[in-house]
């Protein structure tokens, strides 16, 4: 993964804050326990350790990893000196740091690799990250590794439900080859989130909760918030990958308008997703 890509998994941030299901993070705090072992797959930049620590997890250890080796120097490096910056105590370790009562690790690792090498979690999250690979796959990975009652919490869940507003004649046809392009790669699917509902219904445990958890980026006065104008060109960039690999009429009028449109402040763009919570057998 390149820099850039590290920026948009940072941007991406105050997108997910706004999206996440409240409701569903509340269940999540409910059965969690004081001091849970976390193992958090394809954590990215370590993002969701900033959500764990505002919902006041903040004893017990956290494990993070993720396939690219510069994601997780850029966790290493970043992370504890954010949670510095907002008053947590911190001390910087070799893989991670201690931030309050709570260990922090961050390693280079393949998620099912981590996940069978793991043992009696509390909880297992994945965010953003269930669309990448075999839903069912993922939860025999995930199921595993729990403790008896431990739980899976997989958060901002893409769903399909492409949005780019104002109209434009083409949106239907880009946003099905898109999400055919998402299809078209191995082990990926548009529509994990729904899938996923499915796949954890069908299983032993309990559904705890399900709830959506749509992006939604607009202007507001021709500006976009924080680093979510970079979000936006980032995500014209994977639909224009799509794109490429496709023939779709008025493609190139299509992305010609959008990157205007963003340019001038006046894109807004929706995605539907889901967040699940599960908990494995007692
Ligand atoms: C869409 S990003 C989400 C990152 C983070 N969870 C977040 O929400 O900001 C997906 C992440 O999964 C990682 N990834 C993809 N396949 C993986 C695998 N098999 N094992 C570990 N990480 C993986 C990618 O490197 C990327 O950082």
């Amino acid at each position: 993964m390149s820099h850039a890509a590290t920026r948009y998994l940072e941007a991406k941030q105050t997108v997910d804050d706004r999206a996440y299901d409240r409701r569903v993070r509340d269940c999540l705090l409910d059965a969690l326990g004081s001091s849970p072992t976390v193992l958090d797959i394809g954590c990215g930049t370590g993002t969701t350790l900033s959500w764990l620590l505002e919902w006041g997890v903040d004893a017990g250890t956290y494990h993070g990893v993720d396939a690219d080796e510069t994601v997780v120097a850029f966790a290493r490096g970043v992370r504890p000196a954010a949670c510095r910056y907002r008053g947590w105590p911190v001390t910087e370790t070799e893989r991670g740091a201690t931030v309050g009562d709570l260990s922090v690790t961050f390693e280079r690792d393949d998620a099912f690799t981590a996940l069978a090498a793991a043992d009696g979690l509390g909880c297992v999250i994945a965010r953003s990250f269930a669309d990448l690979v075999p839903v069912d796959d993922l939860l025999d990975a995930i199921e595993e590794a729990l403790a008896p009652g431990g739980l899976a919490y997989l958060p901002i869940t893409f769903d399909g439900g492409t949005i780019f507003q104002p109209d434009h004649p083409a949106d239907e046809a880009v946003e099905h080859a898109y999400h055919g392009a998402i299809d078209a790669e191995s082990g990926r699917d548009a529509h994990a989130g729904r899938h996923l509902i499915d796949a954890a219904r069908d299983r032993d445990g309990d559904l705890l909760a399900v709830g959506g958890s749509d992006w939604v980026v607009r202007p507001r006065d021709g500006r976009y918030l924080a680093d979510e104008a970079y979000f936006l060109e980032c995500i014209l960039g994977f639909v224009a990958d799509a794109l490429a690999e496709t023939t779709v009429d008025g493609a190139a009028d299509w992305l010609t308008t959008r990157r205007t449109q963003l340019a001038a402040g006046r894109l807004t763009y929706a995605a539907h997703g889901f967040d699940v919570l599960y908990q494995a057998p007692e």
